[in-house]
């Protein structure tokens, strides 16, 4: 992204001497709605980013500005001073939680922006968390590691955003690898760096223009309660199940009679997913990109049917997506919206994407984008 434009407007707004920080957003192959239940998810971080340019200002307050939407916030650091702009609560939310773990962090002048399309599920407010978390504990030197800054981003969402979510768009963002995934077992943390260099065949999203929010309705949060509440159950009888990760689909069918039948099959889902990346991650290691198309698929209908976080114009896109010969296509992050990740053969691209769009404009009289996938590192300085 052209970053000259945040500089001018922090030299304009702060005086000169602010230091430039990003961290990107994020893809996932496969593994959706694993992470908050201990299971494994498989994301990329990518060539789109958030950017903040910050500077120590001498004061207890923080001096904002979103150059996207032109809106500033001025906003102390205590419980009490929470902004009111939805966007500086993600600001003020890592400064806060970076407080309670005992640092101190005196007021400072920031601007944000970013080329991570929002609510298109890519994790733009990952990539701001991550973005202002590196850059604070940067400039005043507060140690933390790049794993702290993503649970520092996760906590952030949870306590000052209202969204219960994982930790995998905030891994990825801060420790994303350029060229390769990262499969991440999110019970224990520790993760590995898969090289991804599928030859012949490319990722390229579609992006739906509906967009998500999912702090809205609270959707994403009561799927993560119907999954905590089928594990109260299963640990009944079996003390050790402290997460879906723990369990088995002969210990779901045991406790049938005593969730709702909603319940249950969001954890069937959720079951079946963790061993779906599983299968991936085999598929992957033998080059074998048509299993892994085939696990996205299923991953899909899955996220549409038992899941259901899906809407019409993901599973139109996905159907187009089979139409057109696609490896493997599903909607992608926690949904309701956003884009849908396909994985193409090279010469199936440019039909498909041609072809896709144009059926998807004239059945909803909106011109989806179109994105191709690039795998890049994690936040850093500028
Ligand atoms: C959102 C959340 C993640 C994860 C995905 C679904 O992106 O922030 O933690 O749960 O949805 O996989």
């Amino acid at each position: 992204m052209e970053t000259k434009k945040i500089s001018d407007k922090f030299n304009e707004l702060f005086g000169e001497g602010g230091v430039l920080y990003t961290s990107p957003g994020r893809i996932n192959l496969i593994g959706e709605h694993t992470d908050y239940n201990g299971g494994f998810v498989l994301p990329g971080a990518i060539d789109k980013a958030m950017y903040a340019e910050i500077k120590p200002n001498g004061t207890d307050k923080v001096r904002a500005y979103a150059l996207d939407l032109n809106e500033s916030s001025e906003f102390g650091l205590r419980e009490e001073d929470k902004p009111q702009e939805g966007w500086a609560k993600y600001l003020f939310g890592v400064a806060r939680e970076m407080i309670k773990k005992g640092k101190t962090i005196p007021g400072f002048d920031i601007v944000i922006s970013g080329d991570v399309p929002l609510g298109a599920g890519m994790s733009s407010s990952a990539a701001l968390e991550s973005a202002v978390g590196f850059a604070l504990n940067d400039q005043y030197n507060l140690g933390f590691s790049r794993k702290e800054l993503a649970l520092i981003g996760q906590a952030t969402e949870h306590n000052y955003v209202g969204v219960k979510c994982g930790i995998m768009d905030q891994y990825a963002s801060c420790l994303g690898k350029e060229g390769s995934l990262i499969r991440l077992d999110c019970r224990s943390l520790e993760s590995e760096y898969v090289p991804f260099d599928p030859k012949g065949y490319q990722l390229v999203l579609l992006n739906t223009c509906v967009p998500h929010n999912l702090a809205v309705g609270g959707e994403y949060n009561k799927r993560r309660e119907s999954c905590e509440r089928v594990v109260a159950a299963i640990a009944n009888n079996h003390p050790e199940v402290k997460l879906l990760r723990d369990t088995n689909l002969d210990q779901l069918k045991e406790v049938k009679a005593k969730v709702s039948e909603e319940d249950y099959i969001r954890a069937e889902f959720v079951i079946e997913e963790i061993q779906r990346l599983l299968d991936t991650c085999e598929a992957l290691k033998k080059d074998d990109y048509e299993t892994v198309g085939k696990k996205m698929y299923e991953t899909h209908e899955g996220l549409s049917k038992k899941y259901t976080v899906s809407c019409p114009e993901l599973d139109f896109l996905n159907d187009q997506a089979k139409k057109y010969g696609v490896t493997g296509s599903r909607v992608m992050g926690g949904g309701f919206g956003g884009c849908t990740i396909n994985l193409v053969k090279d010469d199936k691209i440019d039909e498909f994407v041609k072809k896709a769009t144009e059926a998807y404009e004239k059945e909803f009289n909106i011109k989806p984008k179109v994105y191709d996938v690039v795998i890049k590192n994690g936040a850093r300085k500028l």
